[in-house]
């Protein structure tokens, strides 16, 4: 099958993508608006933006409406009424299920906190909360936000790193275990972490992008 993607209508076009670009990791972000009240939505058009300096993106589409989710509206920076900061936390096996629940599309000034009965924790450098219950918290300033079409890709600037003490091993590897990340596959599938293999001979001596 030989496919042009703007012969496609969205919907056919999205089956595609989420369909083939699997598993994606999911940013679970936790964000405040001016006013102070804290968001929290997952993103599973995410990934790791560099770490030269330690940089992170996300991808936001409009809601049905038109209108912006109100991550975005949060992220944007002060100057375009929102307050530039976030926290991403992982998706993690152990609070999925809530995940899922907190993209339940709220009226802007709710908080998804309350309604998924998950705890802010104070973050360190920035003013919104990050999950307490994440083991890996990464708090963010926004650099820049790119428009593609009808979504944004929001670009952001690690500026403080949360991990849980029990995660971290040695030489600062990561426990990947212990954290229990999980992806996003298509529909309401996820999947776990857990079932890996080596390529001895490809494990990069320095780090690789
Ligand atoms: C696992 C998962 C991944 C999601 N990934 C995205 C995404 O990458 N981009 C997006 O715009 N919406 C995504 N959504 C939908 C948002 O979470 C949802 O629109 C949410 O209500 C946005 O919240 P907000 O208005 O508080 O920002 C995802 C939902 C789930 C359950």
């Amino acid at each position: 099958m030989e496919i042009d993607p703007e012969l496609l209508d969205p919907s056919t076009r999205y089956k595609l993508l989420i369909g083939s670009v699997v598993p994606r990791p999911i940013a679970f972000v936790s964000s405040l608006s001016p006013e102070g009240v804290a968001n929290l939505a997952p993103f599973s058009y995410f990934n790791a933006a560099g770490h030269k300096p330690l940089a992170l993106m996300f991808s936001i589409s409009l809601k049905p409406d038109g209108s912006e989710k109100d991550t975005l509206r949060n992220v944007r920076p002060a100057s375009e009424g929102g307050t530039g900061e976030y926290v991403i936390n992982l998706a993690v096996e152990s609070y999925a299920h809530q995940v899922a629940e907190s993209s339940e599309p709220l009226p802007y000034g709710e908080s998804e906190f309350d309604y998924v009965n998950l705890s802010p924790a104070p973050s360190r450098v920035i003013k919104p909360p990050r999950v307490a219950e994440s083991p890996v918290a990464f708090e963010c300033r926004t650099l820049q936000i790119v428009p593609v079409g009808e979504f944004h890709i929001v670009i952001g600037q690690v500026v403080h790193l949360f991990v849980r003490d029990d995660v971290l091993g040695e030489n600062n590897r990561i426990n990947v275990d212990k954290v229990g990340a999980i992806g996003r596959m298509a529909g309401y599938e996820y999947c776990r972490t857990g079932d890996r293999f080596e390529i001895p001979n490809g494990f990069p001596k320095q780090p690789s992008v």
